[in-house]
């Protein structure tokens, strides 16, 4: 199939695009699976501006996939898994577990991470923690299956 196209948006009340090196990382990981990465932006932990950027990513660019970066925890402001639902046509619940399941080999604070996942019109998004160890070992634990999500998505059969 084509090279994929990937958006990473990062959820964070405090990181500016230059100090986001767990976007970064992510970028860098995107393109040495030969994907394309067509945006990469910050935006803050609200609701209404996750939920819009999304919304506006989907609409504008088609990216096939976005990763969020941030916001999974319990922390009051963490409210990326609720934005991403609310633009979602279809969840796709067991890429968040895949992703806790791979992570509580490496620490029991996976648990704390609410990531989720889902469809809107045909991009996957998919949530990652915030950490640049925890987004790169979630992204490693999930990655392999995007191209094939996305072909099926395409009309494709398995
Ligand atoms: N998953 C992996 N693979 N590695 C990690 O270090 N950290 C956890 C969890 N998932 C972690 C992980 C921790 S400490 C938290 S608080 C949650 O992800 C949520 O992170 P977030 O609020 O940055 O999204």
């Amino acid at each position: 199939m084509d090279s994929l196209s990937v958006a990473i948006l990062t959820c964070s009340d405090t990181r500016s695009l230059a100090e986001d090196s767990a976007g970064a990382a992510l970028k860098g990981l995107c393109e040495s699976r030969g994907w394309t990465v067509v945006d990469h932006r910050i935006v803050s932990d609200e609701f209404t501006m996750i939920a819009g950027t999304l919304e506006v990513i989907v609409d504008e660019l088609i990216p096939d996939v976005i990763l969020t970066c941030g916001g999974t925890g319990f922390s009051m402001r963490d409210v990326t898994p609720e934005a991403t639902h609310a633009v979602c046509d279809r969840m796709a619940p067991g890429i968040g577990e895949a992703m806790r399941l791979g992570s509580l080999e490496v620490t029991r604070r996976a648990m704390l991470s609410r990531a989720t996942a889902g469809l809107r019109r045909k991009t996957l998004i998919v949530n990652l923690p915030g950490s640049e160890k925890a987004a790169t070992e979630c992204f490693g634990f999930v990655a392999d299956q995007f191209e094939h999500a996305i072909q099926m998505m395409a009309g494709g059969g398995h």
